[in-house]
């Protein structure tokens, strides 16, 4: 009997796919809608039509924009070609054609997009630490300026806390996936704050998909990123903290609602995530 070619049988890390698991771990467009709708009324006086989502990847925020009113519309802008394939097939699309059509994706460097002027431009999960030089992150800010309205406004996010310049590996249960997500802080240089962080998965079955994603960014403070929007010509920046309240399961500890107020005085946290509004005048 002759040698049969045996064929490894497939593992969940295999079949999975990078993206999908990606927007379950990280991303939720229903809350930035819900911050971007509240926060654009109450600072603007009207309600925000337009949106640009820089460093777009699957346009996933732009989609959810689009879903939530009839008369909004996006535009997605991002570098890599394969991410925003995948998300006109697996978000916009599915979306249906009335959201498909008031959605327009770029691919282009983010620094290069001023037209036509928007509402509202955000960056989200602080890509544009990217730009790791203050003269390249002012002249993004300046270019994001040039894209908003007179009465428009820059959303971003950034995270930090005591411990976020540490090295460490952060595992949030993916329940509907039999899976892990696992955030890794890989290496930190207090030098220049250069960061280089991963997202890897773990499958019930034992497998792992490593270094799903890898990022390579400045771990920006709060104070720098204010001081370069003015640099950039914005008029007036606000922070926007969490609000947290007592665990259900345990009274010692705090957690974070979702909910966020805009303030200027805090305590410091082992971590946390926070909004930057920024208003051109
Ligand atoms: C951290 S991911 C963020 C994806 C998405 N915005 C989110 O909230 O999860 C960074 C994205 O920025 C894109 N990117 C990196 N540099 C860019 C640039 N200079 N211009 C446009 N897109 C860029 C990458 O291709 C990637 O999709």
């Amino acid at each position: 009997m002759g040698k049969q070619a045996k064929k490894k049988k497939p593992t969940m890390a295999d079949k999975a796919d990078r993206h999908v698991l990606y927007q379950a771990s990280v991303q939720c467009p229903e809350a930035e809608v819900e911050f971007f709708d509240k926060t654009f009324r109450e600072l603007r006086g009207r309600d925000a039509k337009s949106l640009k989502e820089d460093f777009c990847g699957t346009a996933l925020l732009a989609t959810e924009w689009c879903k939530s009113d009839l008369e909004r519309t996006a535009i997605g802008v991002d570098i890599d070609e394969e991410t925003l394939e995948w998300g006109k097939k697996n978000n916009i699309k599915p979306a249906g054609k009335d959201v498909a059509k008031r959605i327009t994706l770029i691919k282009d460097d983010v620094k290069n997009v001023t037209k036509p002027k928007v509402d509202i431009v955000s960056a989200f999960n602080f890509s544009y630490c990217l730009f790791e030089q203050r003269d390249e992150l002012i002249k993004y800010f300046k270019q994001t300026r040039k894209s908003l309205k007179d009465d428009g406004l820059l959303i971003l996010d950034l995270f930090g806390g005591t411990e976020c310049a540490d090295v460490l590996e952060e595992e949030t249960e993916l329940d509907e996936f039999d899976a892990t997500y696992i955030w890794e802080h890989v290496s930190f240089n207090p030098i220049n704050n250069h960061m280089a962080c991963a997202i890897h998965f773990e499958f019930d079955d034992g497998s792992r998909m490593d270094k799903a994603f890898t990022y390579e960014w400045r771990l920006w403070s709060i104070p720098e990123v204010l001081e370069m929007l003015e640099k950039a010509g914005y008029a007036k920046t606000r922070v926007y903290w969490e609000r947290y309240e007592e665990s259900d399961d345990d009274d010692d500890e705090l957690e974070g609602t979702g909910e966020y107020y805009e303030t200027t005085e805090v305590e410091n946290q082992e971590s946390w995530m926070i909004y930057i509004v920024a208003e051109p005048g």
